[in-house]
C-alpha cells in the first residue's frame, strides 16, 4: 500500500480519475464499467475509502467498499446502510434490495458491499452506492455490544470502553484530528526549517528536577530486592522532557524539534494531567529574546489550529457544536489577535488586588496555582497569556537568570490559555558556564551535568526553548473539558485497558 502523499501522487499521475482531491492512498487508480460481463470475466472491483466514494465527481461501476454498519434500515421495497471506515466523519449511503438483508447484518457489523457508485438524488449527500451484494464479514452482538444506533453517548460514557469507544463518532473525530495535528506540528517546523530529532525515551536525566519521575527496571531487577544491578549500570527513568538532549542538538543545528511521549509519575487525578502525554518541544540557538521563543510558540499554535480547522472542518465542527459550543467563536478571534503577555510581577499584583478570595494566597515567589492561572486569563479577557520572567527559585536549574536582583527572575516563560491553564513552558537557558557551573554546584548536580556543562565550554551561544503539551493543546482547540478524552487510549489508574 503506498503511503498517504504516495497515493495521492498516484491519483494525480491518473489523468482518468474521478476522485476530488484526496491525500488517500490508492492502487485502483482506473475504473472499468464492465458490469455487463459475467462476474467472473469483469475487472476486479474498486476498493474505494468512503471518504473517496464521498467525494467521487461522477458514478462509477463495480466498486466495493468496506466497513461498520452505523445505521440500517429496512422499507418494504428498499434497504439503507450507512457504512462508516474511519476515513471520515460522513457515512456513505448504501442503497440495496431488501433481499440482501440477512439476521448478521446489523449496526455494528463489518461489510463488505459491492456495487454502483451513483449520484445521490438527496440534498445531504453527493454520492451513494447501489449494493449489488453485501457480504458480513463480522457480525455483531448488538445487544451487548455498547454502543447503540441513533444515540449520542456522552464522552464520559464511552470512556468506560477503552477497547471500543474509537467505534463512536466522537472518538473517530477526536483521532482523526489529532493524527492532522500531528503532521501540521511537524509540517510546522519543518517549514521552518527545523530539524526533527529523536530524543530518547529511557533516560537517566531528571530534566525538570521535579522528582516526578517513573523509574525503570528489568523484571529481574524487580524481583531482586538487595543489591541492585541496574541494566543500564546507572538508575534509568522515562523522560520527562527532550529538551536537555535537544539542547545538545542546539549546539550544532540552530533549529530543532522533537514530538514524543513524555511521562511524569505525578499521580494527579485532575482533567488536566496524564502520566503519560506527547509533548512538542523546539530548541533554538543564537536566541537572545524570549520574545523570539513567544513568537515561535504563537506562530505554531495559530498555524496548526488554522491547518487542522481546514483539513478536518466536520469533525471539528462535531466538537464545536455538541462539546463546546461557543468555542469556534472564541477560537476564531484568539487567531485573529496577538497573544496578551504580562510578567510575573504584574501577575501577582493583578491577583493581590483580585476581589476573589483564592484557595492559595498569592505571594510573590510562590507558584501560580490552577485558580491564579484561570483568574488571569480571565482578567485578560479569556484570550490565551504569556506570563514571563518568573522567581529564580521556582524554576529549575536551567534558566538563564535575569540578573534583575533583589527579587531576582529567570527569562522563563509560560503560555496559559481559557479552560486548560498552562499549555506551554519555556525559557532562555543559561549558556554562561559561571553562571550554571555556581548554580548546580548550589544544588549538588555539578559532577552529574559535567556533560551539560561542556555545552557552555565548547562554542556556547545564547539560546531557548519552549514545550507544549499535545494533549491540552487538543483540549484547549477542540472545548473539551477532560484530557482523558484526547488520548487513544484511557490509562491506569483511571481505566485499566483489558
Ligand atoms: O512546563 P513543562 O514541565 O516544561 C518542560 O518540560 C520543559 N523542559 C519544556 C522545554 O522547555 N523544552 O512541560 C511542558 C508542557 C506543559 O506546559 C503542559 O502543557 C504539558 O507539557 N504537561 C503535561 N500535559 C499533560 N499531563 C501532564 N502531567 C503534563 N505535564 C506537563
Ligand atoms: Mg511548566
Amino acid at each position: 500500500m503506498l503511503g498517504a502523499r504516495g497515493g495521492w501522487r498516484a491519483l494525480r499521475r491518473c489523468p482518468s480519475s474521478i476522485f476530488s482531491s484526496s491525500s488517500f492512498s490508492s492502487s485502483f487508480s482506473s475504473f472499468s464499467s464492465s458490469s455487463s460481463l459475467p462476474r467472473e470475466q469483469r475487472a476486479p472491483a474498486v476498493r474505494l475509502r468512503v471518504r473517496q466514494a464521498l467525494g467521487a465527481r461522477e458514478a462509477a461501476g463495480e466498486v466495493q467498499v468496506q466497513g461498520w454498519v452505523r445505521s440500517i434500515r429496512s422499507q418494504k421495497e428498499i434497504l439503507f446502510l450507512h457504512i462508516n471506515d474511519g476515513s471520515s466523519l460522513e457515512s456513505l449511503q448504501v442503497v440495496a434490495d431488501p433481499s440482501m438483508e440477512s439476521r448478521d447484518l446489523t449496526f455494528g457489523s463489518a461489510v463488505e458491499v459491492r456495487g454502483k457508485l451513483v449520484k445521490s438524488p438527496h440534498k445531504m449527500q453527493n454520492m451513494e452506492l447501489k449494493a449489488e451484494s453485501i457480504r458480513v464479514v463480522g457480525p455483531c452482538d448488538t445487544l451487548s455490544f455498547p454502543l447503540k444506533a441513533k444515540e449520542r453517548h456522552p464522552l464520559e460514557y464511552i470512556r468506560q470502553f477503552p477497547h471500543l469507544r474509537c467505534r463512536s463518532n466522537a472518538l473517530g473525530a477526536l483521532l482523526r484530528i489529532r493524527s492532522e495535528a500531528t503532521a501540521a506540528i511537524h509540517s510546522f517546523f519543518q517549514d521552518h526549517g527545523y530539524v526533527h530529532i529523536h530524543t530518547p525515551i529511557i533516560t537517566s536525566n531528571d530534566c525538570e528536577g521535579a522528582g516526578e519521575l517513573f523509574q525503570i527496571e528489568t523484571s529481574n531487577e524487580t524481583q531482586k530486592s538487595a543489591e541492585k544491578n541496574h541494566f543500564f549500570n546507572v538508575p534509568a527513568f522515562l523522560t520527562v522532557s527532550g529538551q536537555l538532549h535537544l539542547e545538545v542538538m542546539a549546539g550544532a543545528f540552530t533549529h530543532v524539534f522533537t514530538f514524543g511521549p513524555t511521562f511524569r509519575a505525578e499521580n494527579s487525578q485532575s482533567r488536566r494531567h496524564l502520566a503519560e502525554f506527547y509533548m512538542v518541544e523546539a530548541e533554538l540557538s543564537f536566541t537572545e529574546s524570549l520574545q523570539d521563543i513567544m513568537q515561535v510558540m504563537e506562530d505554531l499554535f495559530k498555524t496548526a489550529t488554522s491547518t487542522v480547522f481546514s483539513r478536518c472542518p466536520r469533525d471539528v465542527e462535531l466538537f464545536h457544536k455538541y462539546v463546546a459550543p461557543a468555542q469556534k467563536g472564541r477560537l476564531e478571534q484568539m487567531l485573529k489577535n496577538k497573544f496578551v503577555t504580562i510578567s510575573y510581577n504584574e501577575a501577582v499584583e493583578i491577583l493581590k488586588q483580585a476581589s476573589q478570595t483564592f484557595a492559595f494566597k498569592p505571594e510573590w515567589g510562590c507558584d501560580l496555582q490552577t485558580e491564579h492561572e484561570k483568574y488571569l486569563v480571565q482578567h485578560c479577557g479569556e484570550v490565551p497569556v504569556f506570563v514571563i520572567n518568573y522567581p529564580y527559585d521556582l524554576k529549575p536549574f536551567y534558566m538563564r537568570d535575569n540578573e534583575d536582583g533583589p527579587q531576582r527572575t529567570v527569562a522563563a516563560v509560560d503560555l496559559l490559555v481559557p479552560g486548560i491553564g498552562e499549555l506551554c513552558g519555556g525559557s532562555l537557558r543559561e549558556e554562561r558556564l559561571p553562571f550554571l557551573q555556581s548554580r548546580l554546584q548550589r544544588l549538588g548536580l555539578a559532577d552529574t551535568y559535567q556533560w551539560y556543562l561542556d555545552l557552555r565550554k565548547f562554542g556556547s551561544v545564547p539560546h531557548g526553548g519552549f514545550g507544549m503539551g499535545f494533549e491540552r493543546y487538543l483540549q484547549y482547540i477542540l472545548g473539551v473539558d477532560n484530557i482523558k478524552d484526547v488520548i487513544p487510549f484511557p490509562r491506569f489508574p483511571h481505566s485499566c485497558l483489558l
